[in-house]
Formats: structure tokens, sequence, C-alpha cells
């Protein structure tokens, strides 16, 4: 499968995370809460505990992601040392609001005029960082156009008088070690599919849908699910729209699309793609192979 997920740029991007992790007190890291450690970098979490950072791990588009598999989420970083979960939505304002109050209560001896609280917010592309900045800055935006520290790729801003962010362009790692991570990424937009893989994603989307949100399924198209595997989702799809190619053949490949759109729009519901005990065990299968 041919994902193209290590642009050069990127490159640089982790040169300069790793130069400004020294600078900062806390990295707030924005994950997709429908796959948390597919979208998940691994190079976040090298560098921050190198510089001993605390990571407030904010699971984004909860609007999207199943709650019970958030609570679960939310529980498994929880438990982890240094670190602490933010289940939220972009798109509630009343969410976003919150975040100040609980960076700082993860930094308690900065957020002093003389001592502001230097976060850096990472996150791969599409999990909806410049959303968050955009959400975050509303409130008083003021660019520090003199800093010494601000670059072509990297900004300094001021949230308040107490709190500096730092932002990062999008951060991808340089190799995908499991190729389901591959997958749900590209089921939920974060990196492109060229149309010959999209029917494999949406393939590999069918059968977690199959195992895990049949009834979503029977609700939104109308098919039974009994007895079929990823292919046969795709192929329902195609069968209940009427979506056929020239000779009367299912036409997947639109099929294929329309799956893949109404997932990532919520249109089927809140579906998330892994949850820590999925994780697990595919991590496991993935030893042993
Ligand atoms: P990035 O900087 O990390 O790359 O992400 P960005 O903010 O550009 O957000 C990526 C997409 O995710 C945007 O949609 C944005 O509206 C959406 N998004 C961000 N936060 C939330 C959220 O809490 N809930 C939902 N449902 N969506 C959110 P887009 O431009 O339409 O892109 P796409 O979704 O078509 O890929």
């Amino acid at each position: 499968m041919s994902i193209q997920w290590f642009p050069g740029h990127m490159n640089s991007a982790k040169k300069q995370a790793e130069e400004q992790m020294e600078f900062i007190d806390l990295v707030i890291e924005v994950l997709d809460a429908r796959l948390p450690e597919a979208s998940c970098n691994p190079l976040v979490d090298r560098m921050r505990q190198f510089r001993q950072r605390p990571v407030l791990k904010i699971l984004n588009k909860i609007d999207l992601a199943d709650p019970a598999a958030t609570a679960a989420w939310k529980a498994y970083y929880d438990a982890r040392p240094g670190v602490t979960a933010y289940p939220m939505t972009t798109k509630k304002p009343a969410d976003v609001a919150r975040i100040p109050a609980l960076a700082l209560s993860l930094a308690p001896h900065r957020g002093v005029p003389t001592k502001p609280l230097r976060i850096m917010i990472m996150g791969i592309p599409n999990v909806g960082k410049s959303t968050l900045m955009n959400a975050l800055l509303k409130k008083r935006v003021a660019k520090v156009g003199d800093e010494p520290a601000v670059t072509k790729t990297q900004q300094k801003l001021y949230l308040d008088k107490h709190t500096v962010l730092v932002d990062t362009p999008g951060l991808m790692w340089p190799k995908i070690e499991m190729p389901s991570d591959g997958l749900m990424l590209a089921a939920s937009h974060a990196i492109g599919t060229n149309a010959l893989i999209e029917e494999e994603v949406a393939f590999f989307l069918g059968d977690i849908l199959l195992e895990r949100y049949p009834q979503l399924l029977t609700a939104r198209y109308g098919f039974k699910t009994e007895g079929l595997d990823g292919i046969g989702v795709v192929e329902q799809v195609a069968a209940r729209r009427g979506f056929r190619v020239r000779g009367g053949e299912f036409d997947v490949e639109k099929a294929a699309h329309v799956l893949l759109h109404d997932y990532r729009s919520g249109a089927i519901g809140r579906i998330s793609l892994e949850t820590p005990e999925s994780r697990a065990a595919r991590l496991e299968a993935h030893r042993i192979e």
C-alpha cells in the first residue's frame, strides 16, 4: 500500500520541536479521539520524556467518537505518569475555554507574568490543531512579531499575559509500524489516499464497523450484516444506493467513497476505530507476526 506519510518538511518540524522542547513547560498533544494511538506520534512522547515535560493529551473530535471508547481511552492515558487526557471538541467553545486552566494545573510553578506558561501544541496533520489554536486565540489574539524565537514555520503567540503558545507544523513519524494504523489514518483523512487504495481503506473500515457497530450500518443503509465481510459491506452500500457500472457490476469505487465520506462526517454515527483493548490485541498480533 503506497501512503505518503513523511514529506520532507516534517523532518525540519521534528528538529524544531526537539530544540523547542527544552524551552517549554507543557506539551499539548492533539489526538483524534476516534483513533488516539494510531493518531499519536511516538516521537512526541520520546521527546517530552527526554526533557521530562508533562503532556495534556487532547482527545479531539469527541463529537464523532464513541463515548464509551473515549471514556476508556481517558482512563488509559490518565493512568500513565506525566499524562493527562482531556476529551473535547473544538466545536464547543466551553470545551476549549477549559484548556488554559487545565494546562496551568499541570505546570503550577509557571503562569505568572515573569514566568509565563510555555506550551507547545503538537500533533499529526488533520487532528484539529489549527482549529484549536484559532479557538484558543479568539479570546485575545496578539501575535508577538518581535520575538526572536518567531520563525517562518513556527509561531509564538500569547494566549494571555501568563501563557505562550508555540505552534509547530504538523509532525508525522518516519514509519508507521502497523499497517492497520495507516488504514485508520487514511479512513479518518489524516493521510491522503488515491482511488485505488480508497477501496482497501473502505474494506478495512467495513470490517471494523461489522465487528463493533453492525447496528449503525443497518440503520444507515438498511442491509443485514450477518455473513458479510468488509468487502461485502461496501458491495451492500453499492447495492442499496444503486451504484452499478456498465454491465451491472457493483460500483465498488463509488460505494467505497460514500462509506468513507459517511464515516468521516459522522453520518453513520459516533464511531471509534480503536479502544485500549483492540489496540492491545493488534499490538500483540503484530508482535507475533
Ligand atoms: P490540523 O491543523 O491538525 O491539520 O487540523 P485542522 O485544524 O485543519 O482540522 C482538520 C479538520 O478537522 C477540519 O475539517 C476541522 O474543521 C475538523 N475538526 C477540528 N476539530 C474538530 C472537532 O472537534 N470535531 C469535528 N467534527 N471536526 C473537527 P475540514 O477542513 O473539513 O477537513 P476534513 O475533515 O474534510 O479532513
